[in-house]
């Protein structure tokens, strides 16, 4: 059974307890949902990826509570003091040299750890409570869209984990990954933290390496980016139409005479309310998804990444 937690000091406490047992709980971050256990129990960390249905191959993230906390984890080398300074707590995860006490089954047998201290007063007081680092993978079964909302985690992972912590994810798209361990450090993965904003701190190069996971949504999607991405979505699905085919659109205002999924008009509430738009709409009776894109500019960068996960090739500049 899962139980449902308010984020007060009562449900914290339990969750907590749950931790400590060995036992698996989702909670709200800045982000997204994270699926939580204890990052220092092997068999609790193993139970996060036979629920999430993950790869044992795919490291997960640890998080902390504090700066202190990643020292006793990793080896923290003058970049990463950098961007912790500059970022911790916030939506930044970095690759670190592991230490020891980490088991190998959370880094996928990896030397390096990753790691990040979210900026949400739930996963930072239930590490305090629970005296633990807790790994903080996505709270959605594999290949889906990051869950933003509680609902998305009991579609996933309903019964099959021990709690879920109610409470909002402000940014809505996960955290920017950066292996400090090269030089010049690697962006692993484009999130809220842009590569510009790291620049202003350190010498970093993108490597797309986490674009190769595709999100297993059942219809074929289509991305238009561009002036006229409105209009040409207009028209695209109206030949649809004429062929017999329906199409779920997702915009950021209302197309004329359509009913859509609104993510809104400016680039933070798009990032906030995407990942549940694509659940909708894979959710929904039609043949196609046609989605309209965002300029890649900061977090526009990090949706346009998530975007071309659900795309592949689907995406049309115009
Ligand atoms: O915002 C976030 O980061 C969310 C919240 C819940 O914390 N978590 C999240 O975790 O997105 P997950 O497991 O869905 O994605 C973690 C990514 C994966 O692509 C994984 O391969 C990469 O981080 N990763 C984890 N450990 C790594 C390591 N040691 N080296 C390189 N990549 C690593
Ligand atoms: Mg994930």
């Amino acid at each position: 059974m899962t139980e449902i937690l308010q984020p007060d000091s009562e449900g914290i406490a339990k969750a907590a307890r749950i931790i400590k047992r060995g036992g698996t709980v989702a909670f709200p971050t800045e982000t997204v949902y994270g699926l939580g256990s204890d990052a220092l129990n092997e068999d609790a960390v193993k139970k996060v990826f036979e629920v999430k249905r993950r790869e044992m191959s795919k490291p997960l993230i640890v998080g902390v509570a504090s700066i202190d906390d990643v020292y006793e984890i990793a080896e923290v080398n003058e970049v990463a003091k950098k961007l912790m300074n500059a970022f911790f707590p916030g939506p930044l995860t970095l690759v670190l040299k592991k230490k020891d006490i980490v088991p190998n089954v959370v880094t996928a047998g990896l030397d390096k750890v990753a790691v990040r201290m979210p900026d949400h007063e739930v996963p930072l007081k239930l590490m305090e409570k629970a005296k633990t680092p807790i790994v903080v993978p996505s709270a959605n079964v594999s290949g889906k869209p990051s869950p933003t909302k509680l609902e998305h985690v009991l579609e996933d992972l309903g019964g099959k984990i021990d709690a879920i912590i109610s409470g909002e994810c402000r940014i809505g798209i996960e955290s920017t990954i950066v292996d400090v361990t090269t030089k010049p450090a690697k962006l692993l993965r484009p999130g809220a933290v842009s590569i510009s904003e790291l620049r202003r701190y350190i010498d970093v190069e993108f490597i797309d390496r986490d674009s190769y996971g595709q999100y297993e949504i059942s219809k074929p999607l289509y991305v238009f980016v561009g002036e006229d991405a409105r209009k040409k979505i207009i028209e695209f699905v109206a030949d649809a139409e004429k062929k017999g085919l329906r199409a779920a659109i997702i915009a950021r205002k209302k197309v004329h005479g359509r009913r859509i999924i609104e993510v809104g008009e400016s680039i933070d509430e798009y990032a906030k309310k995407i990942f549940e738009a694509l659940r909708i709409a894979d959710s929904m009776d039609v043949d196609l998804i046609v989605v309209e894109g965002v300029e890649e500019k900061g977090i526009g960068a990090a949706i346009m990444h998530r975007l071309r996960k659900a795309a592949g090739e689907r995406i049309i500049r115009v």
